[in-house]
């Protein structure tokens, strides 16, 4: 395939995009900057129905992906005390499925609209043994105890949170020594790449329909500036069509 054929029909995607939310979608895109708690319900609606599905495949792949690191990164502890893991930006609970048996699950959501899909979903996973949902935002974890977990686990947050540099701080808080933080997250293009203006093209409108997600983040150097006393960064490009603008990716396990 042309190399320039993905961002050539991205503009053109973008520019239906603006044309739609500036006409005949206008009353929508009227709501969506005017009222936070349609825009956090919509969001959700968007995110189970559409995105996840449209992205079944792939997401998949590389969620199981990043829990294989996790798990060779934890080693064959072969501990009989259950693995404590906090999932921080939990949504509806993808990564449900990728726990393993013997773990205590404690999940946080800024957003609490997700519950009721994450309750639905959670028990389809019965092995897990889910300890509770906070619901707020991890960039300050009241009532999280300090040392409390052996696994934090984001993915595809750092894209929406307000100061990554704050949860950072939060989540080596809440982690023992030695504790794991396991992040995925999709990211910027390149600087000087042309798929770096389109992020930025698509950014506005995009960051109202999914919340606040920017497309053109990174937060690699927040990570890497958070103290944690090792950071392994594994790097996947997803090459598929569909997920042109989300293509670039950051994995990795930070420890404590
Ligand atoms: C794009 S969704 C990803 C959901 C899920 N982790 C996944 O991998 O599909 C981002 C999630 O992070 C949550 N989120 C964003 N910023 C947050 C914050 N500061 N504190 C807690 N949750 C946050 C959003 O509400 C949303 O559920």
């Amino acid at each position: 395939m042309n190399a320039a054929f993905p961002p050539l029909l991205y503009i053109c995607i973008g520019l239906i995009w603006w044309l739609i939310a500036l006409t005949i979608g206008l009353p929508l895109t009227v709501l969506l900057i005017l009222c936070d708690k349609f825009r956090s319900s919509f969001f959700t609606w968007v995110y189970v129905n559409i995105a996840i599905p449209l992205h079944r495949k792939e997401v998949y792949f590389i969620r199981n992906k990043a829990f294989q690191v996790l798990k060779d990164s934890i080693g064959d502890k072969n501990s009989l005390l259950p693995l404590e893991i906090l999932e921080i930006g939990v949504g509806h609970g993808p990564n449900l499925k990728f726990y393993p048996e013997n773990c205590n699950l404690t999940v946080l959501d800024k957003n609490k609209y997700f519950e009721k899909d994450f309750t639905k979903n959670r028990n389809k996973y019965p092995q897990i043994s889910y300890q509770r949902t906070v619901i707020q935002p991890a960039e300050c974890m009241k009532g999280v105890d300090d040392n409390s977990f052996d696994v934090v686990v984001s993915t595809f947050f750092h894209c929406s949170c307000d100061d990554s540099a704050a949860v950072l701080q939060e989540v080596k808080r809440v982690l023992k020594p030695g504790g794991k933080y396991l992040f995925l997250d999709h990211t910027s293009f390149p600087e000087g790449d042309i798929g770096l203006l389109i992020q930025k093209f698509f950014n506005p409108l995009w960051s109202l329909i999914f919340d606040g997600c920017y497309l053109d983040r990174n937060p690699s150097k927040q990570i890497n500036a958070a103290g944690f006393s090792d950071v392994q960064f594994q790097k996947h490009i997803s090459l598929s069509f569909r997920s042109y603008l989300l293509r670039h990716q950051i994995l990795g396990i930070a420890t404590k």
